[in-house]
């Protein structure tokens, strides 16, 4: 009898277990412990068992039953699990983006943005990025610009409240206030605290100012910052930078063109005009794009850098500007209404 039980758990566990579907379930239940069933069978012998081994055999069987009910309820699970999984079709991952829903285009700032720093990299320039909130040091006076300058004034700054803070943005003197940088320039500084110089790297980045919103002017607008430090730099190599930049950008048939200027990082310094009459919607023969020039010594000194053997230029230009010429656009607006008729003309 025991051999008999043994068996019967053996065989119902090999096929319980590759049972597919309720009514091959169903078939196999009572093939064990239905009225007919194997199992039943061989309680029904009970019968015949010598009585002083009954409850030996007794047991023997209660256990077997036991055993065959857990592989039954088992093999029916199973079953279950296989029926919801087909109702609920294939595996999906839900933060997968709709299959049915369209490609959406790049931003006409995020191609400029791109494209500049491919031309860049491609004369060895780095890309590197520094914060949108700024202290008064990295914005302002590393680059020696005096309390007084227009730029620091309240009217043209956006300042935060003495008691803001920003743990990943450390103040250089307890009593300089945040603020949202005007300008990337603030990264030139950064970038030269952080390692010695040859420097070369581009920083494309959101700045803000106090401005009044027209189809010019924004209050959060784009720039571009490039930073070149190294032995016997030159006006000429700032030129040659720039007008290998722009013919890259916007056809060989681009110029630049440099006007004097006052920036107290450089000296000397010169805003750059663009002659870009072949452009779309472009009917000036100049245009001013940005800032230039070459960094002047009291920004070297004041981050450390011996003036007398190093020198180098640097650059700062709108993202917005050079987009509008690349894509005859007027109004600097569109660029932040997220309309798509705007946005999908750039794809
Ligand atoms: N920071 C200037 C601005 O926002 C642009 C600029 C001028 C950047 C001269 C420079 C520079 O790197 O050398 O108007």
């Amino acid at each position: 009898m025991q051999d008999q039980l043994t068996a019967l758990l053996a065989k119902a566990q090999a096929e319980l277990a590759t049972l597919k579907t309720r009514p091959e379930f169903e078939a196999a239940k009572a093939r064990y412990v239905g009225p007919n069933g194997e199992l039943t069978a061989l309680m029904k012998q009970m019968g015949s068992v010598p009585k002083e081994q009954k409850p030996v055999v007794g047991k023997l069987i209660n256990e077997t039953k036991g055993q065959l009910q857990t592989l039954l309820d088992a093999a029916l699970r199973q079953i279950e699990t296989a029926e919801l999984q087909a109702q609920l079709g294939p595996a999906i991952d839900p933060t997968l983006p709709s299959p049915d829903s369209e490609a959406g285009t790049s931003h006409p700032l995020t191609l400029v943005r791109e494209e500049m720093c491919r031309i860049l990299r491609k004369v060895g320039f780095t890309v590197v990025e520094g914060p949108e909130v700024e202290t008064e040091y990295y914005c302002f006076d590393a680059l020696n610009t005096p309390a007084d300058h227009p730029a620091r004034d309240a009217q043209d700054t956006f300042y935060f409240p003495d008691s803001a803070k920003y743990g990943n943005v450390s103040k250089k003197h307890h009593h300089e206030k945040y603020l949202l940088r005007t300008h990337t320039s603030s990264v030139q500084i950064r970038t030269m605290l952080k390692g010695k110089p040859p420097i070369r790297i581009v920083s494309p980045g959101r700045v803000y100012r106090r401005d009044t919103s027209d189809a010019t002017h924004s209050a959060n607008f784009h720039q571009l910052e490039c930073l070149y430090v190294d032995k016997n730099v030159t006006v000429r190599d700032l030129k040659a930078l720039l007008d290998y930049t722009f013919a890259s950008l916007l056809g060989k048939d681009t110029k630049t063109r440099f006007r004097p200027h006052y920036f107290g990082y450089t000296e000397p310094s010169f805003e750059v005009d663009l002659s870009a009459k072949h452009l779309p919607k472009v009917n000036k023969e100049w245009i001013e794009i940005g800032g230039c020039g070459m960094v002047d010594p009291s920004v070297f000194e004041g981050v450390g850098y011996d003036s007398t053997v190093w020198s180098g230029y640097a650059f700062g230009m709108g993202l917005e500007r050079l987009a509008m010429l690349l894509y005859g656009i007027d109004d600097i607006r569109y660029f932040y209404q997220n309309d798509v008729r705007f946005l999908k003309q750039f794809a």
